[in-house]
């Protein structure tokens, strides 16, 4: 799968912060956790290290560490700037201010490099892109994915998200995505299409309010799961 290393905005969020956008509970932590899209996301490094079984799915892990080191050095600066001038968008609730936010994702970043090595040698960061996956059916019990699908209706069509989404529940017993806003900060016009065709499919589909926001209105993360899980 080829990917522009230039056309991506490689921001990584903590576990804290995965923790808060779906609602993990203690018992959800111990699952079989796949992030989808993880980017440098310091979610896998930290769960890591806690004892929990997390693996990260990415095209991005192509590239090096210094790689993603530098194409996020590259716009960070002018993603923070652009926050900064757009005041009324943000929500300084977890996140204090834009230079906090700079902060974070830097602490992010350096805590998933440190990690990069050895878990891309355990296989816990892995080359795969959606909308097809490598990974064998029901294989994880929880699929996460932040900040990807939805955030990205501009860009990804309503196929893509709909065959994204199905492969994540042929790989995964339980999908939640966050958030469910554009980067226009629109609900994605592809959610209610996307809730119909689940729901006769016989899926259950929760959206649920997480403690959690950072785009204006943002606080909302989709729940799928499979019938027999309920
Ligand atoms: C804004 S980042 C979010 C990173 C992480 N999920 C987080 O919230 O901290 C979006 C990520 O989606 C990844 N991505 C792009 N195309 C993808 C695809 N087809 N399948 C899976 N991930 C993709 C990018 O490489 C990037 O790391």
């Amino acid at each position: 799968m080829a990917m522009k290393l230039e056309t991506v905005v490689p921001f990584g969020r903590s576990l804290d912060e995965y923790i808060k956008m779906f609602n993990l509970t203690d018992a959800d932590l111990t699952k079989r956790i796949l992030g989808v899209g993880d980017g440098p996301a310091s979610f896998n490094a930290e769960a890591t290290k806690l004892g929990y079984t997390a693996t990260s799915i990415d095209p991005l892990y192509q590239f090096s560490g210094a790689e993603i080191l530098s194409r996020f050095n590259a716009v960070v600066d002018d993603i923070i700037e652009q926050v900064r001038t757009s005041p009324n968008d943000w929500v300084w609730m977890y996140h204090q201010s834009p230079d906090d936010l700079r902060q974070n994702r830097v602490h992010a970043i350096q805590t998933f490099l440190n990690d990069y090595g050895a878990g891309k040698a355990d296989g816990r960061y892995r080359i795969d892109a959606l909308p097809h996956l490598t990974l064998p059916d029901q294989a994880y019990d929880l699929a996460v994915c932040s900040h990807f699908l939805f955030l990205y209706s501009e860009q990804l069509d309503y196929s893509f998200h709909l065959e994204s989404i199905q492969e994540l529940l042929r790989v995964s017993r339980e999908v939640r995505i966050f958030p469910l806003l554009t980067l226009m900060r629109q609900r994605s016009p592809y959610l209610d299409p996307i809730l119909q065709t689940l729901g006769e499919q016989g899926y259950f589909l929760a959206i649920k309010k997480v403690p959690y926001e950072l785009q204006k209105g943002g606080n909302e993360m989709l729940a799928i799961t499979t019938k027999h899980d309920n």
